[in-house]
C-alpha cells in the first residue's frame, strides 16, 4: 500500500513575508517574546547558542540558530550564510533563511525568507524599547546609517513616536540621499549635526568604531544602538555607555559579544524583557540606551506570524 502522502513544507518567499508581515502587529508580539525571554525558565524560551561553521576554503560561514517558545507554541531554526569574495572586500549576502516546524510533532510546515524577519523584528525590538524608555514627547529622530535595518527602524519607531522631524547621516553621503528619497527625513553631513538635540537615536552602522559620542547626545535622549555585534566592535563612545542607563535584549549575550558593553565596562542595568515583565524600572527621564543583539526568539514568534498569517490568506 502506499504511503499516505504528506503536504509539502510551504516555500514563502520575500514578498510574500513582507506582504503578510505587519509591523503593528509584529511589535507586540516582540514585546511579549522579550518579556517570556526575561522570566527565565518560566517563559518557556528555548534559546542555545548559536553555531557557527566555517567554510574557510570559501571564505564562507553558515550560522545556526534555533529556538523554541512554548507559550507561542513555535519552533524555528534560522540559517545564514556569509560568503566573501577573494579578496575578501565584497561580501555576498548575508542570505538568510527560517525553517519553521510543527512543535507538536517535528513536521516542517515552512521555509521562508529570513532577511524581511530579521529587518522587520530586530526594528520591532527597538520600537519596544523605544515605547519604555524614549520621552512621551519625542519629536526629533536621528537615524545614523542608512541601509536595511535604517529603513525598517523608520518604519517601526513611527509606530511608537510622533516624530516631527527625521534626520538621516550615512559615512557615504549618495547613500543617505538615496535613504531620504525614499523616506521623508532631512539628510546631514556629519553624525554630531544629526543627532544634536534628538529625542530618539538609532544607530545601525557596520562600524566598527564609536559613531556617536556622549556630547552630542540632548540629556535624556534614548539611543537604539543595533549595529556592532561583535566583542571587539563599538558603535557608541564608551563615555556615552557609561553615563547612560544601559539596557540589553539579553544580559548573557551581552557580556560575550557587545564590545559597546565590554570595552566601557558600563554596568547593564536591566533587560527590555524586565521593563516588559515590571521588573525593573524604565529611567525615562534618564539618557538611556538600548543595546540589541538580536535573540532567536524574536524570529520564532515572527515566523510563526508569517505562517499563521500565509495559511490564512492562502489556505493550508
Ligand atoms: N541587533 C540585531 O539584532 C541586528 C540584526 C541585524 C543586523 N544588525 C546589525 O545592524 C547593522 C546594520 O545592518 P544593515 O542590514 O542595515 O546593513 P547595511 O544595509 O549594509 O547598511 C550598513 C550601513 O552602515 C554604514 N557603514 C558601513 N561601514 C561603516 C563604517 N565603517 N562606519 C560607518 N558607517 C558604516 C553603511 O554606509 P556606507 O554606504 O558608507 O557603507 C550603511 O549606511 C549591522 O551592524 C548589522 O550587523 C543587528
Amino acid at each position: 500500500m502506499a504511503a499516505k502522502m504528506t503536504n509539502l513544507p510551504k516555500y514563502i518567499t520575500m514578498e510574500s513575508v513582507r506582504q503578510v508581515l505587519k509591523m503593528a502587529d509584529l511589535i507586540p508580539v516582540i514585546e511579549k517574546a522579550m518579556g517570556d525571554f526575561s522570566k527565565g525558565e518560566e517563559g518557556g524560551v528555548v534559546q542555545p547558542v548559536r553555531t557557527v561553521v566555517p567554510v574557510k576554503e570559501h571564505n564562507g560561514v553558515l550560522f545556526v540558530m534555533p529556538g523554541y517558545s512554548t507559550t507561542s507554541g513555535a519552533l524555528v531554526t534560522k540559517l545564514v550564510t556569509r560568503f566573501r569574495d577573494r579578496d575578501k572586500t565584497c561580501v555576498a549576502g548575508p542570505r538568510s533563511t527560517v525553517c519553521y516546524f510543527d512543535h507538536t510533532n517535528g513536521d516542517l510546515k515552512s521555509i521562508m525568507d529570513g532577511e524581511v524577519i530579521t529587518s522587520m523584528r530586530t526594528a520591532a525590538a527597538s520600537a519596544v524599547a523605544t515605547k519604555y524608555l524614549a520621552s512621551k514627547e519625542s519629536k526629533i529622530l536621528c537615524i545614523l546609517g542608512a541601509g536595511e535595518q535604517a529603513g525598517s527602524h523608520y518604519q517601526a519607531l513611527h509606530q511608537i513616536c510622533n516624530f516631527q522631524e527625521v534626520r538621516v547621516w550615512s559615512r557615504t553621503i549618495s547613500r543617505a540621499q538615496k535613504f531620504a528619497a525614499e523616506y521623508k527625513s532631512t539628510v546631514c553631513e556629519t553624525a554630531e549635526e544629526a543627532a544634536k538635540d534628538a529625542d530618539v537615536i538609532v544607530t545601525v552602522t557596520m562600524s566598527t568604531k564609536p559613531i556617536l559620542e556622549h556630547s552630542w547626545v540632548k540629556p535624556g535622549a534614548h539611543v537604539n544602538c543595533v549595529g556592532a555585534c561583535r566583542p571587539d566592535w563599538q558603535e557608541l563612545s564608551s563615555e556615552l555607555m557609561q553615563k547612560s542607563v544601559v539596557y540589553v535584549d539579553s544580559r548573557e549575550a551581552a557580556m560575550k559579544e557587545s564590545g559597546d558593553v565590554l570595552i566601557s565596562k558600563a554596568e547593564v542595568y536591566a533587560e527590555i524583557g524586565d521593563l516588559v515583565n515590571g521588573t525593573k524600572e524604565a529611567s525615562r527621564d534618564k539618557t538611556t540606551v538600548f543595546k540589541s543583539l538580536g535573540m532567536a526568539v524574536e524570529d520564532v514568534v515572527s515566523a510563526k506570524l508569517v505562517y499563521d498569517k500565509y495559511v490564512q490568506q492562502n489556505g493550508e
